[in-house]
């Protein structure tokens, strides 16, 4: 059985104005979002309210940020919310949408009804996250001390809006973060247990979307990406499309908790174990789907080699355009390995029933060391 569903409806634009103009946006809408992109983008060319991440506090917001946002808006009149910003902006603006809810661990743990009583809008600012087109809120749960997913399925935007101009400053490591992320969806969910041959269309693309640009950009220099982002940036949807309908698997599983702990940025967690876990497939089970993903690399990278030499070409160019660093050096200490491994299989089982071939708990003890 394959069950495969897209929901929002999707627009690219090139200008914010555009946007707005087709939007008709009013002083009942609310836009949320950073103050960055409201100077930069937005400030004249929209009359409505503004929620601004930047006054609940710096840093990765965490479920405390929410909570108080949410008790912030309680009881106001909101026709639609737009979330403008990266991944952490978008996964919020999806839970401000529930009705009457007054915290997170309501929303998370399904103490409230989990319905909308509002429009939801949402455009990234990045290239990376797909959240615009997903259903799952990632929050750091402070008390949990790891960030959790939750699929909550009224969440699915209204609208999922593309607008280029928003990225034409994007810095350097955003993006190169950000359009990884976005790779190792495409990847953990082509080779995913649960996906389907819907998935596929839209990961094959993306991977090879990113993987044809990344390889231009190692040539020609990352002040080259601006040419290519109106692509990124629709890759990074195609993969969210695959997203919405497939979790990840244990690239995202290890990267939660990691992250969580050491306070490290969604995608940069994830690259860190990116090579370490498809390494470990290929030396699992070199087979079937992993095959086919070697070859859609070989396609993009325009190189003709065996499945190690695929991931061994995949891991230069990564490396090419992130500074290769080992867990070590974010404070990571070899005798909390294993503990951290317990944590990620008490905390994660959501993302890592989905992984290519079982991982053992041994498994992902020795991925942590190869990357460690
Ligand atoms: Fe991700």
């Amino acid at each position: 059985m394959y069950h495969f569903q897209l929901v929002p409806s999707i627009y690219e634009f090139e200008k914010f104005h555009e946007f707005a103009e087709r939007f008709n946006i009013s002083p009942e809408d609310v836009i949320f979002t950073e103050k960055l992109f409201y100077e930069r983008y937005i400030k004249d060319k929209v009359q409505c309210r503004f929620i601004f991440l930047d006054d609940y506090g710096l840093g990765e917001p965490s479920d405390l940020v929410i909570d108080k946002i949410l008790k912030d808006i309680r009881g106001q009149e909101i026709k639609r919310i737009i979330g403008i910003g990266g991944g952490t902006i978008l996964d919020i603006t999806k839970l401000l949408c529930i009705k009457d809810a007054s915290s997170t661990e309501e929303i998370f743990e399904s103490k409230i009804p989990l319905v909308r009583d509002k429009e939801l809008i949402l455009i990234p600012t990045t290239c990376g996250t797909g959240s615009e087109v997903t259903c799952v809120s990632v929050v750091d749960i402070t008390k949990k001390k790891t960030k959790i997913g939750k699929r909550i399925d009224a969440n699915f935007a209204d609208s999922a809006v593309l607008i280029e101009e928003l990225l034409d400053s994007i810095p350097e490591n955003v993006f190169t973060y950000s359009s990884a992320d976005a790779l190792i969806h495409a990847m953990e969910i082509f080779v995913a247990r649960t996906g389907n041959p819907y998935n596929d269309v839209f990961c094959k693309e993306a991977i090879k979307i990113i993987l044809s640009n990344y390889r231009k950009l190692v040539k020609n220099g990352l002040e080259e990406r601006f040419k290519y982002i109106r692509e990124f940036l629709r890759a990074a949807t195609f993969a969210g499309i695959a997203l919405s309908n497939t979790t990840c698997g244990a690239v995202h599983a290890l990267s939660m908790h990691f992250g969580s702990v050491h306070n490290v940025p969604h995608g940069e967690s994830n690259v860190r174990f990116f090579m370490g876990v498809f390494k470990k497939y290929a030396e699992l089970a070199p087979e079937g789907k992993l095959l086919e993903l070697s070859r859609i690399i070989n396609e993009a990278l325009e190189i003709d080699t065996d499945l190690l030499g695929s991931f061994q070409a995949l891991e230069e160019i990564i490396n090419h355009l992130i500074p290769r660093k080992r867990l070590r050096e974010y404070g990571v200490k070899a005798e909390n390995i294993e503990h951290y491994v317990d944590k990620v299989i008490e905390t994660q089982q959501r993302l890592l029933v989905n992984n290519y071939v079982e991982l053992s708990r041994d498994d992902l003890i020795s991925i942590y060391r190869s990357v460690y």
